[in-house]
């Protein structure tokens, strides 16, 4: 199986953000914003591994401004790190006022997708080829984030598994905003 170079998937979405998009506060609804990225990640993940993608999680989601009705938004994604099955869409998204020119960024997630083949198994991805300093350091990035995650769950399942010790989390709890309402059963 060959490999691809990041530009032959870079692929951008661009979209008027009309009325219809707002929340109750008048501002585009973040539930937008994540379809449309959702949609992007799809068009390059697909388009690098050459078959059906699934979003299995998403990294990073932050809402750092928000976006106004009127604005022009576009997202802009590229494959940032291939695993064996999987790929990782990095998307940043910029929205424009377009009367006054204004672009602001409004944030940067990662997609992490899995490849599917037409039986609708797991599927092996082409390798992908860096062809800059910019895509090492992002698949560089994408590899440590990986490793922080899989750290996170390893992390996780082992405290998951030790939660009955009540004393530590009675510790825990002692600076939190939170009133322990329940009966001390240690
Ligand atoms: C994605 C899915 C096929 C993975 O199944 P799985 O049995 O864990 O598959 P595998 O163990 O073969 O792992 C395949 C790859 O997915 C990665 N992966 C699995 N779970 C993951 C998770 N929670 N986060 C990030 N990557 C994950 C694995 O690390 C592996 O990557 P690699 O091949 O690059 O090493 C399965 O979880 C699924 O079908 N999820 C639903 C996806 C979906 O429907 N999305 C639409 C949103 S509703």
């Amino acid at each position: 199986m060959t490999g691809h170079p990041v530009a032959y998937s870079r692929s951008v979405i661009t979209e008027l953000m009309v009325p219809s998009y707002a929340n109750f506060g008048g501002k585009v609804h973040g539930g937008t914003l994540m379809s449309l990225m959702d949609k992007l990640a799809y068009v390059c993940a697909s388009k690098h591994a050459g078959n059906y993608c699934v979003t299995v999680s998403v990294d990073n989601v932050q809402f750092l401004r928000p976006v106004e009705v009127g604005e022009v938004v576009s997202l802009m994604g590229s494959v940032n790190y291939v695993g064996k099955k999987s790929l990782v869409v990095g998307i940043k998204v910029i929205a424009e006022n377009l009367q006054d020119g204004v672009s602001k960024h409004t944030n940067t997630c990662y997609f992490t997708m899995v490849a599917k083949d037409v039986d609708g198994d797991t599927a092996e991805v082409p390798q992908l080829i860096l062809e800059s300093e910019d895509d090492v350091r992002r698949f560089c990035s994408a590899l440590q984030r990986r490793r922080i995650r899989e750290e996170g769950v390893t992390f996780m399942d082992a405290y998951k598994a030790r939660f009955t010790d009540h004393f530590a989390v009675t510790e825990l709890l002692a600076s939190e905003r939170c009133i322990l309402a329940i009966e001390n059963t240690g």
